[in-house]
């Protein structure tokens, strides 16, 4: 364990170090686009798979498919395997994008027959949004309202057939008749093994034209907090650090990089450090409620509980429990470093 060095708020050396959505550039040039490229969650793929192939057998699509889990754990990536597959044109929108009814029926009534429509943070749509999204996934067409008051009229809009993949990192939040019209389709991605994390590794390096040995793999892939995003930037960093410093990739050379990163050997970063500190400083180890944290962290609790907090979760350093978070004995095991 790396020793654990006090961080106050952000400082100039802090490191917001990508658990977060973004970096889209280096996600799109490493994204695999083919099924033996996406490594690991192989039950999903099978499923998602077989869908694929009984649709096309049947000359339909498939039916609509939601795909949860954690920030930059492929959940897009799959969004276009699924297009590719088929040999469908995507179209890619968000639940926050779809404001207005017409929005909706705007998308909808434009769509290429066969699309694959994948809505991103897809429950962020409004209640009035799905409400008007049911006949189109269940029937296939649009009810739309002509006219007001006592001579409004109901007029049924066929769509082009199509199949619905939604993706979140917030299931609970989904309601409940919009998660069950996706039936069977409901698909939750996990965090890596170490040992998918250097196959997703090793091909990125590749990728890149970099010559990276096994153990700096290796060290890289027990530093990404289990999410293929993570590995990939981490990657990345590395490299640059190796450029800058005009040496070869080496686990020293690693380490030193994690080292200025403020990257541990967990894969923690200063902000999960400082949200441990905080938890056992100001709040005696919990039990904390999120916003009191949140306030106290100057984050958003949203960040916290979406970004940092699964994280944690899985290493077993922090637990939820109905009265707030909780540091856990393997948490302030951590912290005593
Ligand atoms: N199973 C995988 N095999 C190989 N690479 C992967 C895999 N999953 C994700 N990646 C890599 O990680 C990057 C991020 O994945 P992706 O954008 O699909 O995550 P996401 O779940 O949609 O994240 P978010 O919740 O932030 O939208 C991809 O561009 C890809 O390079
Ligand atoms: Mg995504």
């Amino acid at each position: 364990m790396s020793t654990l060095r006090p961080s106050s708020g952000r400082g100039p050396s802090q490191v917001n170090f990508p658990a977060e959505p973004g970096n889209h550039v280096l996600d799109a040039a490493l994204r695999p686009s083919e099924w033996d490229d996406y490594v690991g969650q192989k039950q999903i793929k099978a499923n998602v798979r077989i869908s694929i192939d009984a649709a096309k057998k049947r000359g339909g699509m498939p039916e609509h498919i939601l795909f949860y889990g954690p920030p930059g754990v492929g959940k897009t990536t799959l969004a276009h395997l699924v297009a590719t597959t088929l040999g469908s044109p995507l179209k890619s929108t968000s639940g926050v994008a779809i404001e207005r009814a017409s929005d909706l029926a705007a998308i909808l009534t434009n769509l290429e027959p066969s699309t694959v429509l994948f809505i991103d943070e897809i429950h962020r749509l409004s209640h009035k949004i799905e409400e008007l999204l049911y006949p189109a996934l269940e029937s296939g067409h649009l009810d739309i309202i002509l006219g007001k008051g006592p001579s409004a009229r109901t007029v049924e809009l066929a769509l082009p057939p199509f199949t619905l993949v939604g993706a979140t990192t917030r299931a609970a939040e989904i309601s409940g008749p919009l998660r069950s019209r996706f039936g069977g389709g409901t698909y939750q991605l996990d965090f890596y093994s170490d040992e998918d994390l250097r196959d997703i590794i090793a091909r990125s390096a590749k990728l890149l034209g970099l010559e990276a040995p096994a153990d700096v793999i290796e060290h890289i892939a027990v530093r990404s907090r289990a999410t293929p995003r993570v590995a990939n930037a981490l990657l990345k960093r590395v490299r640059d650090f190796s450029e800058v410093h005009e040496r070869p990739l080496s686990v020293a050379l690693a380490d030193e990089a994690c080292e200025l990163f403020g990257i541990d050997a967990f894969g923690l970063t200063k902000d999960d450090r400082r949200y441990l500190e905080m938890l056992l400083a100001s709040f005696r180890g919990g039990p904390a409620g999120i916003n009191a944290l949140a306030a106290a962290l100057h984050e958003d609790p949203d960040t916290i509980e979406h970004v940092y907090e699964p994280f944690l979760l899985r290493l077993g350093l922090i637990e939820r429990t109905s009265s707030g978070r909780v540091l856990t004995a393997k948490g302030r095991e951590y912290l005593q470093g």
